[in-house]
């Protein structure tokens, strides 16, 4: 298969997951509900939501959500290969800066799929966050 065609096919099933995702968020302060599905390098799907808390900054994006997920399941070497995001007012919503990074540590050549202001856009981590920061 096409890479182009195969990405529209992975682009087209996270956008599902992270739709049914997003149902469960917990966003009663923001009301911005937003879901998150990711694939991994081996082919397994996670998906997460947001997570808000009474004391705001506690709160936990739904890009974090997916991975903690899959770290959780999978152990640390898991890998990402591409993660969509989608929010429940059509609004452009690229992965904040924190999860950019979170994103990098587990997969340093994900594809991100997200609402931009000009319809769905494609992009690499490592574009959306040059010169990511890595230990090792
Ligand atoms: N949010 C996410 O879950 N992911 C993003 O990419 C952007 C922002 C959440 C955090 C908060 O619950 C709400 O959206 C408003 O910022």
């Amino acid at each position: 298969m096409a890479p182009r065609r195969s990405n529209r096919a992975v682009r087209d099933r996270l956008f599902a997951a992270a739709r049914r995702a997003m149902k469960n968020a917990h966003a009663p302060y923001s009301k911005f509900k937003v879901g998150a599905a990711l694939l991994t390098t081996k082919g397994r799907v996670f998906t997460g939501c947001n997570v808000e808390n009474a004391s705001y900054g506690m709160t936990n994006c739904a890009e974090r959500t997916a991975i903690f997920s899959a770290v959780a399941q999978l152990g640390p070497k898991m890998e990402i290969r591409a993660i969509a995001v989608t929010n429940n007012q059509n609004a452009p919503c690229s992965p904040c800066g924190a999860c950019r990074q979170v994103i990098y540590e587990f997969g340093p050549k994900a594809v991100i799929f997200f609402q931009a202001a000009n319809g769905l856009k494609e992009m690499p981590i490592t574009e959306l966050l040059p010169e990511g920061f890595r230990l090792q």
